[in-house]
Formats: C-alpha cells, structure tokens, sequence
C-alpha cells in the first residue's frame, strides 16, 4: 500500500521533512507545494536526485490538485520567527495564511490526516480545526513533541542514562506557557524525583534545580537556535516524521502533540498538548494522565494565554 504525504511550504522545515522521509522510507509518494513554485521545484529536485540511494519514492512538486487522495498532509508554510520574536507574535499573519490554505487542500485531500507544524502551532491548530470542516481527529499539531524531546535528551545527559529509559513529558503551549509534569516522569520506571537517590555511585541531587534548569532550557532552545543559525529545522522535521511513523504503522502511540481539548483537566476549545493517541487514522482519544493541583494550574495557564491570543484575532 502506497504512502502519500504532501507537504505544504518548501521552506528550511518543509524540505528537510522531505528529505527525511525519503532517506527513512517513511513515505513512498511526497508531493511539495509552495506558492514560490520554483523552490518546491528546487527542493523535489535536490533531493529526487538522491533516491537512488534511497528506499523507494517518488518526490515532486505539485500543486494543491497533485495532493489528491494524500494520507497526510503536513503544513509547515508561514512567516518564521526571528532573533527574540516569540511564536505567538506571528499569530494573525500565519492564522491568515493558513485559512487560505485549508479550503485549496481539503478540497483534494478531505480523507488525510493533517499535521499542522506551522507556529504558533497550537493557533494555528485550533484555526484549522474550525476553518477546515474535517473531523477533529484528522487534525494533529506538532505541538509539544519537540519539547518533549529536548526534554528527554536534557534529563539523559543530567542524569547520564540512556533516553530510552526516560519516560517524561512537556504539556500546554508549544512556547513560553510550556512545562513539565514531573508527577508523571519516570526514568527506569522510577519517578524523576526520586531516581538519583536510588543510585548507588553517583550523588543524589536537588529535584526543584533539576526542574528549574532542564524547563528553562527547553523554552529557550528554539531562540537559542534560532539566534545562532536563523531557523530550526533538523529536529522539528524528524519529530513531524516521528508522527507520520505513528500514523503509518497503525500502533496507537502516546505522543504530546497539540489537539482541540473538550473538558480534560477542565480546559475546553483550546488546542494545546497533552497526552494524546495516535493511530491510523488520526487521533484515537487522549491519556488523562492524574497531575497534581499545581501542574493542573500550569496547563490552564498555558490555555489562558492561548485563549487570549485567539480572542484577539480576525478568525
Ligand atoms: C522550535 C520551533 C519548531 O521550537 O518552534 O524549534
């Protein structure tokens, strides 16, 4: 059975997707679109002439009737951050872009599912959500994914143990309203704060420095990036294709990607990441994971402030 992704905005993030898709062989068919048609011709270009190297794909640039009958459809088109903007300024520019978009894509592919990657992410989720007519379990936001792996990787040099035994995740907004449930994490099925007591040769330390430097180092890693190299796109681009690994296996997965909340911790009509299933078709519910009163209060506050930024546009 074929793989088809098409991948809206041939941008450093959409191209890179491409690219790891086709040296991964997480797709078999990868159309590109980009109203500067010439840089999704690039891109197909650049790196079709390296499939042969490659599992088999076919990857061109198209336009929004080539995405017909896509499986996913990912959206990376958008205005970037730049150096100390932060993502919720972009808010009414990308929200504009992306309901151009959304009625020009679903009209040829209303069966994919979506992944929204543009920022602010979870606006722009909740947008497609409400401009798009589609199931609310077709429509995935990145979301909080990323952090959750520069999460894991921070916790696994802190605590120099493999990532695969760390079990912790980031909730709310992708951006500054972000944090961690450290109730929840685990590292060899022992809770964080407990795990360095547990230790025979090494020292224990102090849990609230390790939640303190490891939360702050997450919420500046974008900027810091992007500071230094004027975008991101490697990691952002192999957690998109983690989801799509996700969707095209059919296992459901827990993964904390963004998605409309109906209730869940008291917090509805709002997109923002928690403890989501994805499968083959899409979102399949969510993991109410039990949070103490105070991280409860972190994810409304990361609501509150998405809340605010919705009221304040021209949806
Ligand atoms: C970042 C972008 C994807 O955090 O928001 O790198």
């Amino acid at each position: 059975m074929g793989k088809k992704v098409t991948i809206i905005g041939a941008g450093s993030v959409g191209s890179t997707i491409a690219y790891t898709m086709a040296v991964n062989g997480i797709a078999t068919e990868v159309v590109m679109i980009d109203i500067n048609e010439s840089k999704s011709l690039g891109e197909a270009l650049d790196i079709r002439q390296g499939v042969s190297f490659c599992p088999p794909i076919s990857i061109y640039a198209g336009s929004y009737k080539d995405a017909q009958d896509s499986d996913i459809v990912i959206l990376t088109s958008g205005v970037a951050r730049k150096p100390g903007q932060s993502r919720l300024e972009l808010a009414q520019v990308n929200v504009n872009i992306t309901k151009s978009i959304a009625p020009e894509i679903v009209k040829y592919a209303p069966n994919a599912v979506y992944i929204i990657v543009s920022n602010p992410v979870d606006i722009l989720t909740y947008i497609f959500n409400k401009v798009s007519g589609l199931p609310e379990k077709q429509i995935i936001g990145s979301g909080t994914i990323l952090d959750t792996a520069r999460l894991r990787a921070r916790l696994a040099e802190y605590y120099s143990i493999n990532q695969q035994n760390v079990h912790a995740y980031v909730f709310g907004e992708h951006g500054d309203t972000s944090f961690v449930p450290w109730s929840i994490g685990t590292i060899s099925n022992i809770a964080i704060d407990r795990y360095s007591e547990c230790l025979t040769d090494k020292e224990a330390v102090n849990p609230q420095l390790v939640h303190d430097e490891v939360e702050s180092y997450i919420r500046k890693s974008g900027g810091k990036i992007i500071e230094r190299k004027g975008a991101t796109f490697y990691a952002v681009a192999v957690s998109v294709c983690h989801i799509c690994k996700c969707i095209f296996s059919g296992a459901d997965t827990a993964l904390t990607v963004s998605s409309m909340m109906h209730g869940e911790y008291g917090i509805d009509d709002v997109c923002l990441s928690t403890l989501s299933i994805v499968g083959q078709d899409g979102l399949a519910g969510k993991i109410v994971a039990p949070l103490t009163d105070e991280e409860v209060g972190l994810l409304h506050r990361s609501a509150d402030s998405l809340r605010a930024v919705i009221d304040n546009l021209e949806i």
